[in-house]
């Protein structure tokens, strides 16, 4: 692996002085005290120390208790008061959790507190745009300042670790965690997961608004066969190490200390029993000192994958394999003593378990301070700040993708009479989208939004999400002629997206797509406001709409963020970390697709080449497109020579020009290709992007550097490798446009 922290951090982001993981573990007085602990503790304890459970020891509006949690609240507490548990997830509030450290500290024997947890995604009180959606902003810097707001909100409400970020690489749309993700690249992937962990994190873990990171789910979780969630994962090393690996390995050299083992069967071991994946990769070669927990009975479910014989079994794999500690089974507590006691599980292996999540909870202060992050004043000051609401409208403007704008239909004029049509116009149930644990009525819908700005709008929904409403279309189609521009709000609910929201065709649902149909015949201009966890396949009226737009699900500021775009107040510039395909059944999908020995030229489907009958190959609008108000100019690549040393540096430029007369922020992207390799290489892969304020007639120049490291891959040992060759580098605004330069690295 290249030095992909340092080029990585730089290249993407500040580079803060990070608590690198060697320095948090040093040894010394507190290892010490650990060792202590340690000795004391019976088997018992020390299986407890290795036990996490949903929070169902909390009531009141914070509390997100899965169902089956619901009951067994007695015995959970009394489990507590035996020192059977290191921690509780999704509940917060101080007072709840001060009164819960209080039975840990002073109830228990040894007094060892618990550490508090949640999916803190995307926010948790103030909700920011899903991950996917942050992640069309390309901007590194934002999505750690969203991390960093997220973290600050969080701990005031008494939690420690979130179990974000989500790095799974997300290639076929299907799947509906796609939206928690940083879509289908590895390099922006790298930059988000890094960025991501830093903004958790904080400065300082024992700082009380410092959040433990827990780049997620370990490991390749978004290759599930047909997108189909908790389905099986078969990869080749080579795409495992080059393609679903780097963003973990980028997050962990950010300083994140946890990690959470995946459902998912990968090429044909567990990855909660993945020995390989656990401790040869993680710990063995690439040094992790962190600790593993499991996903949410994903031990147990060894059982189902046929892999366990039975709960003792799974609880034997799972933490021979590293799992330190056990999501919600309570397989551990059931069963560690004994297999400890039969010599199946050395305990030296448990020990070392134990360390692993005392060194975590001493490196966040908490063996120091058990009421870190328990402070009521916080809890009133730092929940839904203003910077955090403003924050969040900024992250949302900047994660909206222009699609199109036929005719220059936005920005709108604040006096243009709208018709506002669809079921998420005035929708406000869908603002937060998937994983955000709504207990507010604080979001703004797309409607707020408008009349916020002082916008002259009437507003139909038309249809249901999935159902046609009784005369729904002829009210549209009476609103769409009485106003000079329709905004058509189509498609997804937060529940199409998420976990466990796996969608076989991932068009807009038919109700919706009939109402847009009606709509356009209207004759009036329609600027579609798509709202997505993944991307769609456009079809009909919606895919001919003048104008697009993506807006994701973009949290508490939705309705805002948007009319800063429709009026101009703000210049779109979302570019699509996910490509938008031709048509439902073209998944998976990716620009960074192998050229294959019959590749099919740009758009023809002649016979016996590559591809479908019935669909081109390329998307219809592809990773990293997104317009902007301006109208932006290319101009040719320059190469600083036509050759890159081995250990040399490659400088690269473009003249970019906005020839239009609005500003406009564009993302220029940077796309390498190695023609011949020992491997098949991608036919374009993205090395970097810079971001460019341009003033209408301003010419800038995007310069960037690349290194040999920047060129490598995974070769048939399975190492990072480079070779000399020939390269094409683009510098173009999508991975489908651009002419490129061609260079050569020359040998060693
Ligand atoms: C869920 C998810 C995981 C989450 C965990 C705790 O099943 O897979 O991402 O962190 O359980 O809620």
């Amino acid at each position: 692996m290249p030095n992909l922290t340092r080029r990585t951090l730089l290249a993407g982001g500040t580079l803060m002085l990070l608590p690198l993981p060697g320095r948090l573990f040093a040894q010394g007085p507190a290892s010490g005290r650990i060792e202590a602990l340690i000795a004391r503790m019976t088997i018992a304890e020390k299986a407890g120390q290795l036990s996490i459970f949903p929070d169902n020891l909390r009531t009141g509006p914070d509390v997100v208790v899965n169902p089956e949690m619901k009951a067994g609240k007695d015995a959970m507490e009394a489990k507590l008061r035996a020192g059977g548990v290191t921690g509780l997830f999704n509940g917060s509030g101080v007072a709840a959790g001060r009164r819960l450290q209080q039975i840990a500290v002073e109830e228990t024997r040894l007094g060892i507190p618990l550490i508090f947890a949640a999916d803190v995604i995307h926010g948790w009180r103030t909700i920011f745009p899903i991950p996917l959606g942050e992640a069309a902003a390309f901007d590194a810097d934002l999505a750690q300042r969203t991390a960093r707001a997220s973290a600050v909100e969080a701990s005031a409400l008494g939690l420690h670790w979130t179990f974000a970020p989500m790095v799974d690489i997300g290639r076929d749309q299907r799947w509906g965690r796609v939206a928690e993700g940083a879509g289908e690249d590895v390099h922006l992937a790298n930059l988000l997961a890094a960025a991501r962990v830093r903004g958790f994190q904080g400065r300082r873990l024992t700082d009380a608004d410092a959040m433990l990171a827990c780049p997620k789910h370990m490991a390749a979780y978004g290759a599930a066969e047909g997108g189909r969630d908790y389905d099986s994962v078969e990869l080749s090393e080579a795409t495992l190490r080059g393609v679903y690996l780097p963003p973990f390995k980028a997050g962990f050299d950010a300083g994140a200390l946890t990690t959470m083992s995946a459902f998912n069967d990968l090429n044909g071991v567990p990855a909660t029993a993945n020995r390989k994946l656990l401790t040869g990769i993680l710990r063995e070669e690439w040094g992790f000192r962190g600790l593993v927990v499991s996903d949410y009975t994903s031990d147990a479910e060894l059982i189902a994958h046929g892999f366990a014989e039975d709960g003792r079994d799974a609880a034997r794999l799972s933490i021979l394999a590293g799992v330190d500690i056990a999501m919600t089974s309570d397989l551990y507590n059931l069963h560690l003593p004994e297999l400890v006691a039969s010599g199946a599980v050395p305990v030296a292996v448990v020990d070392e378990a134990v360390r692993r999540v005392l060194r975590v909870k001493q490196a966040i202060g908490l063996l120091d301070d058990p009421y870190r992050s328990l402070d009521a004043g916080r809890e009133k000051r730092d929940v839904y700040l203003p910077s955090a609401q403003a924050l969040s409208r900024e992250a949302g403007r900047r994660s909206i993708v222009m699609l199109k704008n036929e005719g220059g239909v936005l920005p709108l004029a604040k006096r243009a009479r709208i018709a506002l049509i669809g079921p998420f116009g005035a929708d406000k149930a869908n603002v937060y989208g998937p994983w955000a644990f709504p207990r507010d009525d604080r979001g703004v819908s797309i409607a707020d939004g408008l009349t916020r700005a002082g916008a002259s709008f009437t507003t139909v929904k038309g249809c249901d999400v999935e159902a046609p409403i009784a005369g729904g279309i002829e009210a549209a189609m009476a609103a769409a002629r009485a106003a000079d521009v329709v905004l058509l709000a189509v498609g997804e609910t937060a529940n199409m997206s998420g976990e466990a929201q796996a969608r076989s065709l991932i068009d807009v649902p038919k109700a919706q797509r009939e109402l847009a149909d009606a709509v356009a015949a209207a004759g009036k201009p329609v600027v579609v406001l798509l709202r997505n966890g993944r991307a769609l396949a456009l079809e009909g009226a919606v895919r001919g709409a003048p104008a697009i737009l993506v807006t994701w699900f973009l949290g508490t500021q939705t309705g805002n963020a948007i009319a800063d775009i429709l009026f101009g107040d703000h210049g779109p510039s979302g570019r699509l970390p996910v490509s938008f395909p031709s048509g439902p059944g073209q998944q998976p999908f990716y620009y960074a697709q192998k050229t294959t020995g019959r590749p099919r030229p740009p758009g023809m489907m002649p016979e016996f080449t590559t591809g479908y009958r019935d669909a081109p190959n390329d998307a219809l609008y592809p990773f990293g497109h997104g317009l902007t108000y301006g109208q932006i100019e290319y101009g040719a690549v320059t190469l600083g020579a036509p050759r890159l040393a081995w250990n040399g540096t490659l400088t690269a430029r473009a003249r970019i020009t906005n020839r239009g007369t609005r500003a406009a922020e564009e993302v220029a992207q940077l796309y390498i290709r190695d023609r011949v390799a020992s491997m098949t290489r991608p036919v374009k892969e993205l090395k970097r992007f810079e971001r460019l304020s341009l003033k209408p007639g301003e010419t800038k120049e995007a310069r960037f550097t690349l290194t040999r490291a920047d060129l490598e891959f995974i070769g048939q040992d399975e190492r990072w490798i480079a070779e000399p060759g020939a390269f094409d580098l683009w510098i173009a605004p999508s991975a489908a446009s651009g002419t490129p330069a061609r260079f050569m690295l020359d040998r060693a």
